[in-house]
């Protein structure tokens, strides 16, 4: 089954009104029949997002419905405001507000509850690779994801695996570690279900730039990346979104 191209921009706590401007003109003028583009900004500038040819994503969203939860944002908020992806579970979430492997399950799942995509991240820190423990430590990851999507839900999903190592440190896993471990998660999702695991798209992310993307791209098992640094500059943003093609 092919499966299409996907390029996410995550500006984490980054960007201002001129940088949407400006990444909006660029991306608009971009052919993106071929590959889908996901801008992820700070969720208060996504109003500023209209009429894109682009998508957009939240860069974390509330396990919760509604209600009293400070600071937090909502799946529904998410997609009333055009939001069509978030990302759940990435690595500096998890480091910066203790967030469970089973918390970022629930997010995903009330993610999917108001159709939104979830781009769920795992990867492991340098100590775990270090000690050739990568792959137990992101089965143990995805483990709650198995358990708490069904099916039709897992069949929607989107996984990044991010190495924490590798993650603007401008130190990339190199195409045959991003590939393994690529394989060793679409293998966990066959026992799951095999067309699922045929059918979802698996990103890379840590340190893509434009002179790595296309060789970590053209890995069998990688279907695009999630470009942090790099998605700030349009024309660097672009060139990668280019290398998947
Ligand atoms: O979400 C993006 C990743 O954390 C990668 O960030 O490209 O700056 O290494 P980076």
């Amino acid at each position: 089954m092919a499966r299409k191209p996907l390029v996410a921009g995550n500006w984490k706590m980054n960007g201002n009104p001129t940088l949407v401007r400006e990444m909006g003109d660029a991306l608009n003028k971009l052919d993106t029949d071929a590959m889908n583009v996901v801008v992820c900004p700070p969720s208060c500038f996504l109003p500023l997002f209209a009429n894109t040819s682009f998508a957009t994503a939240g860069q974390d969203v509330s396990a919760n419905e509604e209600g009293a939860h400070t600071g937090d944002i909502a799946a529904s908020m998410l997609r009333d405001l055009g939001c069509k992806y978030v990302i759940v579970g990435h690595s500096e979430r998890r480091q910066d507000h203790g967030e469970s492997s089973q918390l970022v399950a629930n997010k995903a799942k009330r993610a999917l509850s108001e159709g939104l995509v979830p781009i769920i991240c795992v990867g492991e820190p340098l100590e775990v690779r270090e000690s050739e423990k990568e792959q137990e430590y992101v089965e143990q990851q995805l483990l709650p994801v198995f358990e708490t999507l069904s099916k039709q839900e897992l069949s929607q999903c989107v996984v990044a695996y991010e190495p924490i190592w590798a993650i603007g440190t401008g130190k990339t896993a190199s195409p045959e570690q991003a590939q393994q471990m690529h394989a060793f998660i679409r293998s966990k999702l066959a026992e799951q279900d095999s067309v699922i695991a045929e059918g979802t798209r698996l990103l890379y992310g840590g340190s893509v730039k434009p002179d790595n993307a296309r060789e970590l791209f053209a890995q069998k098992d990688i279907d695009g990346g999630l470009i942090g640094g790099a998605s700030l500059k349009t024309d660097s943003f672009i060139a990668i979104c280019q290398a998947t093609q």
